[in-house]
């Protein structure tokens, strides 16, 4: 439900003379910043320790630039903070607490993220340890009409994780690989799973290799369930 949403602020920007990249970033703003999705952003599942800790990544297939960042705490846009480490740094990722000071001295705002109905559950899961239904990320992916992509992904990631897990959102080729040559792919789902396969890169190397988009889909999760 949170996809479509951002998928139309992301189109709205584009339409609106916005680059692909501010499309991307913009449309993955929405999922940051809704309180009722539980699984990116604001409002997202803490970790055991009650601390919302958030991935994410941005890749450009121009240049085949990326950033990311992973673990990062009290900052409401990671997608952003990516983008910023992508265009400003010379680094692809940063994690915990230097994310979050590159991030501060970047001029983001720091931010609480653990909502009060988020701490509630936490607090109940601390006594009766009933794991969360699930999950999710956004991924969102863009061409434009010359053959340019870029995607973008963000998530909270696995609800109660052990403090400092990282999941494959952050991961280039992991959660997110994008090629101007040839595709791009986003991953959702337990993130475990995904990274030991590197199934976004997987994907498109598929793609590369002749399958059609939906092929290369089935065919990079055969091998993660295999
Ligand atoms: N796919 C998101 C995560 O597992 O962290």
């Amino acid at each position: 439900p949170f996809g479509k949403p951002a998928n139309e602020q992301s189109l709205k920007v584009f339409q609106e003379g916005g680059s692909l990249l501010d499309a991307v970033e913009r449309g993955i703003h929405v999922a940051e910043a809704d309180v009722s999705n539980a699984s990116v952003g604001l409002g997202g599942i803490p970790n055991s320790e009650g601390v919302v800790q958030l991935d994410a990544c941005i890749m450009d297939g121009e240049g085949h630039r990326a950033g990311s960042v992973a673990a990062l705490e009290d900052i409401l846009h990671p997608i952003s903070v990516a983008r910023r480490i992508m265009d400003d740094s010379k680094h692809v990722m940063l994690a915990g607490d230097g994310a979050r000071q590159f991030a501060l001295a970047k001029g983001f705002a720091s931010t609480e993220l653990l909502t009060e109905e988020r701490e509630a559950e936490w607090k109940k899961w601390r006594n009766d340890n009933h794991p969360p239904d699930n999950h999710d990320t956004i991924a969102l992916l863009g061409l434009d009409g010359n053959h340019h992509i870029v995607g973008g992904c963000s998530t909270s990631g696995w609800g109660y994780k052990l403090p400092g897990r990282v999941g494959d959102s952050p991961i280039i080729g992991s959660g997110l690989y994008v090629d101007n040559q040839i595709g791009a792919a986003g991953a959702t789902g337990l993130g475990e799973n995904v990274m030991r396969h590197c199934t976004s890169f997987l994907a498109v190397e598929y793609m590369r290799q002749g399958l059609h988009p939906e092929e290369a889909c089935v065919e990079a999760i055969r091998r993660a369930i295999a």
